[in-house]
């Protein structure tokens, strides 16, 4: 593919946008030659009729998951892997990480949507919150804002003593490591961290100064700055980001570009699976149906299909392949190969969205003094400057309400701080992959529209809210409905309002006085009756703006045999079958308390150990060897 063509599938992807910046980006990063005859960048696609018929194994979906097991298993020179994607290649476009929301609702998304709820996301079209998921060679980690976290120690700790032996955070910290090549040495050194793995970690090279204002105010309200990913989880941080020289580094790049000539590795794109094929007489998975270029094929999986394709979708292929409640799957007259919990148990991080603080001075980013002939030259040449911000956020919070015992280090609310806000664009993007009505823009940012400001999106760590995923019909291009029951549970929503009242509490600092930072002070459409800044005034606007971090996970629980909700067990094989498991977000048991990229990057590691622990004995044993 040559640089034009790979141009014009970056600019192809992106909709819209803001009229002249994209193209010169695109022109700069061509006159520069910025990454693209690098030859690792050259497409790592397998014509159809070089498929083989039959792999060793096949890895459903490359996104953080799976791209990590389709390198760890090819490591093994004599197994042969099939990594099948359902999107395309990444683009120059989402390399660059402050576009990251530029991402959403084209066709490196699904585009997915939750149904209705009436009492959350009131404030989107249809009463419906987008739900972004990538679809393209690297997945979810080509669209995520990048932001590196682990979670606390504790949540793998609680995974282990439910009955996952293996998953303690001593246990996975090792594969943390094992993936981790850290770009800070004040990180690199200490023992939480490491260098020499293929997933670059560093800080944005770039911030703004409301970005030390924030760990400052952090600091006013008692909290410390420290590393979040190390012995302690209580405080502010400025981001770290899984980005290399000041571009998104994203499984792909990480994972599969160096892989990219081992012969054993065959990768192929655009090819969605829309079934795995289960013998029923013998419960043994053995291959499966995949659709590309609008044709149906059928491929042998030797030793094991694997399934990476993500909360929303593991499950959809797993009840399209017949493992599911069987209810459920009768009512769409999917013959049952095993009665499993499959879609349940789903998680996933809400916050609110649109809490805007108005400031005097031009200290955020405001797109339209952002795109300009300095920053993509900045960017272009160097990796560095405002193009480089980890999608707009610039510092964490991990911070106790007053339902945790702040001595625990278990903080229950993530404060995401970023140097802008929705109305930091005019209205243009993040609007929309936010899915807000233009009368609810209007009313709330119409006066500030393109104004300096900055925002804080308190997120809920733990909630105890259980979603669930349902097929819409047997046919696997449907989307399946996604209902996620944010606050079903009363006790979630009293914490996220204890969260947005310390996100209101930090605006108060002098840290960010100096700025003059003042709450939007727009009534929220819908609210207007409830007494201003009350917590149901709060509730209400959570109700409206109610902002999905993007984190679904659970949806095929891992769990001991005596649980009836678990899906795949501690080896995250699946329950009732052979030859299959699922390695990706959505084995957590519970969610973890941060952000799910890193933590599926994990998975994808430790899983490949499993696998590869799990034939290398077994040859030996048939050997008669120990
Ligand atoms: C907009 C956004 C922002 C985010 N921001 C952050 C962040 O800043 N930090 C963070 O830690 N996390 C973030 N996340 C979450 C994080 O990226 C995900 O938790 C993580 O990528 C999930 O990994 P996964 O392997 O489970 O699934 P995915 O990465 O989604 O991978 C699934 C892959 O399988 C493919 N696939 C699915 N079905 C099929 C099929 N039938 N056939 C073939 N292929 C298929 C998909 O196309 C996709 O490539 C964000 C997510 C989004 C969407
Ligand atoms: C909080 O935890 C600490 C340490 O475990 C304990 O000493 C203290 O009594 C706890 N406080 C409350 C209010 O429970």
């Amino acid at each position: 593919m040559g640089v034009e063509s790979t141009l014009a599938t970056a600019l192809g992807s992106v909709s819209g946008g803001v009229g002249w910046f994209f193209p010169a980006l695109a022109m700069a990063l061509a006159y520069f030659q910025y990454d693209i005859m690098d030859n690792e960048s050259q497409p790592i696609d397998m014509p159809t009729e070089l498929l083989h018929p039959a792999y060793d194994f096949i890895v459903v979906g490359a996104g953080s998951a799976g791209a990590v097991v389709a390198s760890r298993l090819s490591e093994i020179e004599k197994w042969n892997v099939l990594l099948l994607e359902a999107g395309g290649d990444e683009t120059e476009i989402s390399d660059v990480p402050l576009l990251a929301g530029y991402l959403q609702l084209t066709k490196l998304d699904w585009k997915y949507k939750t149904e209705p709820q009436g009492d959350s996301c009131l404030a989107m079209e249809g009463g419906r919150c987008n739900w972004p998921r990538g679809k393209v060679l690297g997945g979810s980690s080509v669209l995520n804002y990048m932001l590196y976290l682990r979670g606390n120690r504790k949540d793998y700790d609680l995974w282990e003593q439910q009955g996952n032996p293996g998953w303690s955070s001593k246990h996975v910290l090792h594969y943390f490591k094992k993936s981790e090549d850290n770009q800070n040495p004040y990180l690199a050194k200490t023992i939480y961290h490491s260098t020499g793995g293929y997933l670059t970690i560093q800080e944005a090279p770039w911030r703004t100064p409301l970005a030390t204002a924030f760990v400052e105010a952090g600091q006013e309200m008692g909290y410390q700055i420290r590393d979040i990913n190390g012995a302690h989880q209580s405080g502010f941080m400025i981001a770290q980001g899984t980005i290399r020289g000041g571009s998104r580094c994203s499984t792909s790049k990480a994972f599969l570009r160096p892989a990219r000539l081992r012969q054993n590795l065959h990768v192929a794109l655009n090819s969605q699976v829309t079934k795995v094929l289960i013998d029923p007489a013998t419960k043994r998975a053995y291959g499966v149906e995949m659709v590309r270029g609008g044709q149906m094929y059928r491929i042998r999986a030797k030793k094991e299909v694997i399934l990476s394709g993500g909360s929303v979708n593991s499950p959809q292929l797993l009840m399209l392949s017949g493992i599911g409640p069987k209810d459920h799957l009768e009512q769409h007259g999917i013959p049952v190969i095993h009665d499993s919990a499959v879609g349940e148990n789903l998680q996933d991080h809400v916050g609110l969205g649109g809490l805007t603080f108005m400031v005097n001075q031009e200290v955020s980013m405001v797109e339209h003094r952002l795109h300009s002939v300095s920053a993509v030259m900045r960017y272009a040449l160097f990796g560095d400057g405002p193009l480089t911000v980890l999608g707009g956020v610039e510092g964490l919070g991990f911070v106790n309400t007053k339902y945790v015992n702040a001595s625990d280090d278990f903080p229950d609310i993530e404060l995401h701080f970023i140097s802008g806000s929705t109305n930091s664009d005019g209205g243009r993007q993040i609007r929309k992959v936010h899915g807000l009505t233009q009368g609810f823009y209007n009313a709330v940012f119409g006066n500030i529209n393109n104004k300096d400001a900055w925002s804080v999106i308190p997120m809920l760590l733990r909630p105890k809210s259980r979603g669930l995923i349902r097929l819409r019909s047997k046919n696997p291009f449907d989307h399946p409905l996604i209902f996620p029951n944010y606050f079903k549970e009363r006790a979630d929503m009293d914490t996220l309002i204890e969260g947005v009242k310390i996100g209101v509490a930090l605006s108060r600092t002098a840290a960010f006085r100096k700025y003059g930072s003042e709450l939007n002070p727009q009534p929220w459409p819908g609210c207007e009756r409830i007494p201003l800044y009350t917590d149901l005034y709060w509730e209400c606007m959570i109700r409206h703006y109610s902002a999905t971090i993007y984190h679904p996970v659970g949806t095929c629980k891992m769990g001991p045999s005596w649980d009836r909700d678990a899906v795949v067990d501690p080896q995250l094989k699946v329950y009732g079958v052979t030859g299959l498991r699922v390695i990706d977000a959505s084995i957590m048991p519970t969610l973890v308390s941060g952000n799910t990229n890193a933590p599926a990057i994990m998975i994808g590691e430790k899983g490949s150990d499993m696998i590869k622990e799990f034939w290398m004995n077994r040859r030996r044993k048939n050997f008669g060897l120990k």
